[in-house]
């Protein structure tokens, strides 16, 4: 079968934002609009349908964050997310950055996973993040979102 390439660009206009990804990496409307309104917005396409989208954030004069990393349920475990962090990764060092940081729950065992094998490191935690900025408990793999996992990749 020949592998589906994921075309990712800068969103052209506010209507292409795929409100309903970037929800499937963070329940919290409030905390997107934050970010968005801050950072960079891109989208991953496939044969022109928007299978994927990402969200950076300017940290600091040499950090930058992916704050949204998503791909639709129907397309996950075919490399987009692979995809979208070795994009993520081109341009942010392109932009002059030196470290790329990326933060996910304690219960986000794929995504640690994922995020490991693409090379990024273990950093922080910041304890009780979900408890004191989310309204609704979240649950994943029956285990409680409480902390947030910060890792970093040199660049
Ligand atoms: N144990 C080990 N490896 C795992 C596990 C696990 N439990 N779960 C996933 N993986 C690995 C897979 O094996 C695969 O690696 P491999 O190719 O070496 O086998 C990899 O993770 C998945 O790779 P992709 O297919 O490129 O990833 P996908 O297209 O599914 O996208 C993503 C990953 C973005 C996390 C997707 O699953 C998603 O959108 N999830 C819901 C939203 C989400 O949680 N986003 C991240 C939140 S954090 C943030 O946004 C900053």
């Amino acid at each position: 079968m020949t592998k589906l390439k994921l075309h990712i660009k800068p969103i052209a206009n506010k209507e292409e934002i795929p409100f309903d990804l970037l929800e499937l990496a963070d329940p919290s409307r409030s905390q997107i609009n934050s970010y968005l309104n801050k950072g960079f917005c891109f989208i991953g396409c496939v044969e022109s349908k928007t299978v994927g989208v990402l969200v950076l954030n300017k940290i600091s004069s040499t950090v930058i964050e992916i704050k949204n990393i998503a791909v639709k349920d129907t397309e996950q475990g075919k490399g987009f997310g692979k995809a979208l962090l070795k994009y993520s990764e081109k341009i942010s060092q392109e932009l002059g950055f030196e470290k790329l940081i990326i933060g996910t729950g304690n219960s986000s065992i794929g995504q640690l996973a994922l995020y490991q094998k693409e090379g990024f490191e273990i950093d922080r935690i910041e304890k009780n993040f979900f408890l004191n900025n989310y309204t609704k408990p979240i649950f994943e793999n029956g285990i409680q979102c409480k902390h947030m996992v910060i890792l970093e990749k040199k660049l």
